[in-house]
């Protein structure tokens, strides 16, 4: 979760580590640090809270010219958030970052640091220690030795007292990419911090020592010898990880989705059908496939439930949508027959690489559909379907939402095509859909002054509700995460039908209800639904696509969505449930891109 950089070259190391931890703090923000190295010492600066608040503790210290040095920004695991729990921590010799957890820090400190007093409680000390004791002036033999004793996760960045210049870097599981530009090398979590200087760069693999020293980033595995870097080239640039105009990362975000879209289908289009030889998942994977699972976390569960409904409408075969901290401990069923789509933005969290990992071990065929390229899931899956949304900053997930549906889409009418169950005119049909829902999307972002007006209701509300039917409830419960996370107003998504089965005695007067009713068939069941909340005194805020006639007694605000085939109205409505979150967020006063507790990249269970 935690952010790390590391650098070594010929610019100022404080502006390096400060301007690679701000783009890096959407992973982590409880606190944060660095050190500087010079000739014969490594200095510390670290501080609770975000990033800014480390700039003000830097201002208040004397100048210090270094050219090499360390920073973090923490999402606390172990320990509380508390100045000695943030990173850098130093034990002798070493300064070292980390981002993971070390699962056997107690033993560890039991057979090496008893009668130690240790500053912090964290287990990225423990690991100081042990790297401290095992060091006599070799520092990858000191790492090669800690690392044997670990278990868990880890992305270390260390700095040895004795060795001006240089760090050294070691990973297993937690990312690390690494780069060298003209301004020198270059490692950090994410491409983000490093895409000021270059769009170059590699993933540092598991098992080798990355060594970055003004001259060079290199990669040394266990016997010592050098290891070439698979190079790696990324098409945004730095302006794309930037606000651009916007306050929020999440509102340029939200803006950006026509692009994101136009980029995730486009390419894919042949002839009007989706086609995938360049993404080279063959047509014969799909073949043998008699039921599949789609296994994520959060919003990317979320776009999972939508795909259910496609897939198994258009398709006609089994879907499982897993929550994958769930599935990997849940002893699934599955098989060589057995499809497994895991779907992630990031390509790190940790749950669904695990979920992964593990469906491989059972023989089934993986496909991963990732944002960020060159990531584990992405690396790690049998096939990969990149979504082409660019960087997602904001901790709330939007644009990766809606290009992970459309890479569904894509991927059941594929399915459609091999398993013939849908014609190539039903498909050409559902892809010319598809395309329109971008349109559609364009029109959604017309509504935001008005959905900006009508927020100013939701912003006392201490619960609300969502709901809607078959494929409008899966879009109800991203909009009711979407909502929790960013404005801590506490909501849940409800199939509409469900409510008369408990939850309608919390509809009280007042209390907003968020009705998505988009979906023909089952239109006059929402509309009895939304009559049943209302006569109980909720305040509705209902969604529906302009042609749906609906009496004005049973809402109280009502947006529509341009006409577009029921199955693909979930596209252009979340936009609107994306800014009703966003703009109660505003309205709160809260801080919307990096929201309490949270992180952007869960890479810890
Ligand atoms: O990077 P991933 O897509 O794997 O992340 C999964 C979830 O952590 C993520 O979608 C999370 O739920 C978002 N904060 C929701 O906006």
């Amino acid at each position: 979760m935690c952010g790390i950089i590391g650098y070594s070259g010929n610019l100022e190391a404080e502006q390096v580590l400060i301007s690679g931890l701000e783009q890096l703090e959407y992973r982590g923000y409880d606190s944060a640090g660095i050190a500087r190295m010079t000739r014969d010492a490594v200095e510390i600066t670290k501080t609770t809270g975000n990033v800014s608040a480390l700039k003000r503790k830097l201002e208040e210290k004397a100048t210090l010219t270094s050219h090499c040095g360390i920073g973090h920004t923490r999402w606390a695991t172990h320990g509380g958030v508390t100045e000695e729990n943030a990173h850098p921590h130093r034990f002798g010799k070493i300064t070292l970052i980390h981002n993971g957890i070390i699962e056997n820090y107690k033993k560890i400190r039991e057979d090496y640091g008893k009668g130690t007093r240790f500053c912090s409680q964290t287990d990225t000390e423990i690991a100081a220690m042990l790297m401290d004791t095992f060091y006599d002036g070799n520092p990858e033999e000191a790492i090669w030795k800690t690392t044997a004793k670990l278990e868990g996760s880890y992305a270390f960045c260390v700095l040895f007292e004795d060795i001006p210049n240089v760090v050294y870097c070691i990973r297993k599981v937690s990312p690390l990419v690494a780069a060298y530009a003209k301004e020198g090398a270059f490692v950090a979590s994410d491409v983000t911090a490093l895409i000021a200087y270059t769009q170059d760069y590699f993933v540092v693999p598991e098992d080798t020592i990355l060594v970055l020293t003004d001259e060079k980033a290199e990669l040394h595995n266990q016997k010592g010898n050098v290891v070439k870097p698979e190079m790696l080239h990324v098409k945004w640039d730095f302006a794309s990880a930037q606000k651009n105009g916007y306050p929020h990362y999440m509102l340029k975000e939200i803006y950006e989705q026509p692009e994101a879209l136009q980029r995730t289908i486009a390419p894919r289009m042949k002839e009007n059908i989706p086609d995938f030889e360049d993404d080279q998942i063959p047509d014969s994977i799909f073949e043998s496939i008699q039921q599949v699972k789609i296994v994520a976390c959060g919003t990317a569960m979320h776009a999972g439930l939508i795909g259910k409904v496609l897939i198994e409408k258009r398709v006609r075969i089994p879907v499982g949508v897993e929550i994958a901290s769930e599935f990997r401990y849940a002893d699934p069923i599955i098989d060589q027959k057995t499809l497994v789509i895991v779907i992630s933005q990031s390509g790190e969290t940790i749950d669904t690489l695990a979920s992964l990992r593990l469906a491989k071990e059972l023989g089934a065929v993986t496909i991963g559909i990732v944002n960020v390229k060159g990531s584990t899931i992405a690396r790690e899956s049998d096939y990969v379907f990149y979504t082409h949304a660019g960087p997602e900053i904001a901790v709330a997930s939007t644009k990766a939402y809606t290009v992970q549906i459309a890479a569904l889409c894509l991927l059941t009418m594929r399915l459609a095509l091999i398993k013939k169950t849908l014609g190539r005119g039903e498909i050409t049909r559902d892809f010319a859909l598809l395309k329109e829902s971008i349109e559609c999307v364009k029109h959604a972002l017309l509504l935001e002054p008005e959905i900006q007006k009508m927020t100013a209701c939701l912003t006392e509300a201490s619960d609300l509700f969502f709901i809607g039917r078959g494929i409008d409830y899966a879009l109800s419960c991203e909009g009711s995460i979407k909502l929790k996370e960013i404005s801590y107003i506490h909501s849940e998504a409800y199939a509409a039908g469900e409510l008369k089965h408990g939850t309608i005695s919390l509809i009280t007067e007042g209390v907003p209800v968020i009705a998505i009713a988009t979906q023909e068939s089952v239109f006059s069941k929402m509309v009895s639904n939304i009559r049943e909340v209302k006569a109980r005194g909720a305040k509705v805020i209902l969604i529906t696509k302009e042609s749906m006639q609906v009496e004005e007694s049973i809402f109280d605000y009502h947006f529509t969505i341009p006409e577009i085939a029921d199955d693909y109205t979930p596209i252009p409505a979340a936009v609107i449930l994306q800014l009703i979150a966003y703009h109660t967020s505003v309205r709160r006063g809260l801080n919307v891109d990096q929201p309490r507790n949270l992180a952007k990249s869960v890479t810890v269970e």
